[in-house]
């Protein structure tokens, strides 16, 4: 049965654990997993249920929550208590402050009740810091914003599970449609969804998530000198989106401002020539990880790029960033990306795009 911490949040362009799966029984070596582009955590997580060690990094805050409380949960019993101890506070008079920007946008996305309970966990969540506070966190992240007409889990008004659509346009077509939030109550939701995620068993083995960017790896991983012997990831792709701006809305439940502007930084790149720059300081920031010998597992697409151009450039990133042998062994399985929830509601128009994964060895 699919471990239930898998699915505990969605994330833009998240690779399936049967990727992860399949790549990992079919690896020679046995050292540490790596993913320096983790998202969601899923390589780091399928690892360790397969038994393997693993770490992991991403430099979105969402990314970084999600991943390090599936990858390093606290005991259930402990979450449980964390959330009562939350309710029962909740529970005195407090004043709560309401959002300045953006008030309308809040006003319908949330019901008022809900909306008091979300701001008063904002504030009150020690995410980066408690165990128990980070898993809370992932959870309310999870059921932050979805099809709520379909759902009675998600808090918000309807919106993609994905992504957060900007606040005009949602509110634009929440009045436009006469949709309003529906009264949910974080604290039972989050209280049944312990329940159902702890129904799994976590992993015996944790794995290290931070957030950081690619090119530290080296430095902030110190204790893996040497002892990774297979990436699997997926970098961000060409001219394809910007994860910050994706996934505003978690990231401002996470304690960002709303909507910051952000600056694209290598979520998207549009210069294929910048792209191949990235991605070999990114290998270049992780050689030192690096065993002797290692795999690379590759999943890439994004537009502009034809197969045999993102081959060749990876292989020149990887020798390049390394300075090492690098030997393609498996060409590249080649599946359509499909059209997406996010996709839907943003309208997009229906290009045929297609992802790769490359395997390299070092
Ligand atoms: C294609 S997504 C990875 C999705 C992941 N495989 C999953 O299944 O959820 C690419 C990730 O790269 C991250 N990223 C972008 N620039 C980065 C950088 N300089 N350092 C580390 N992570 C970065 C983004 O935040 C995004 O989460």
């Amino acid at each position: 049965m699919r471990h239930r911490f898998h699915s505990i949040c969605p994330y833009f362009a998240m690779f399936p654990e049967t990727f992860v799966e399949k790549h990992l029984v079919a690896s020679p070596h046995n050292g540490v997993v790596f993913d320096p582009f983790c998202g969601r955590g899923t390589t780091v997580f399928q690892s360790l249920l397969q038994g393997r060690d693993a770490a992991g990094s991403d430099l979105n805050p969402v990314a970084a929550c999600i991943s390090g409380a599936k990858c390093e949960p606290p005991e259930r019993s402990e979450v449980k208590a964390r959330l009562a101890e939350l309710h029962q506070d909740f529970r005195n008079p407090c004043e709560i402050a309401f959002p300045d920007k953006f008030e309308s946008f809040f006003e319908l996305c949330f019901h008022r009740d809900t909306l008091r309970q979300l701001l008063y966990l904002r504030s009150m969540l020690d995410w980066r810091q408690r165990k128990d506070d980070r898993f809370i966190a992932t959870l309310c992240l999870g059921a932050l914003h979805g099809e709520s007409h379909r759902s009675p889990n998600y808090f918000s008004n309807r919106m993609p599970r994905t992504i957060s659509t900007k606040p005009n346009y949602s509110l634009r077509w929440w009045q436009r449609n006469g949709y309003m939030p529906p009264s949910r109550d974080v604290f039972k939701i989050v209280d049944r969804m312990i329940e159902y995620r702890f129904r799994s068993r976590p992993p015996d083995k944790t794995g290290d998530i931070l957030q950081i960017n690619v090119r530290h790896s080296g430095i902030e991983f110190p204790a893996l000198t040497g002892r990774v012997t297979d990436i699997i990831t997926s970098p961000p792709y060409l001219d394809t989106t910007n994860y910050r701006e994706d996934q505003w809305l978690r990231s401002w439940f996470l304690g960002d401002e709303p909507l910051i502007p952000h600056d694209r930084g290598d979520d998207r790149h549009y210069s294929k020539e910048l792209y191949w720059e990235f991605l070999r300081a990114s290998w270049q920031g992780l050689n030192s990880l690096l065993a002797k010998q290692a795999r690379f597992v590759i999943r890439v697409g994004g537009r502009h790029f034809q197969k045999t151009e993102l081959r060749a450039g990876l292989l020149k990133s990887l020798k390049d960033g390394l300075r090492r042998n690098v030997q393609l062994i498996d060409d590249g399985v080649s599946s359509e990306i499909l059209r997406t929830q996010a996709n839907a509601f943003r309208g997009a128009k229906t290009s045929r795009l297609l992802e790769h994964d490359f395997c390299f060895e070092v």
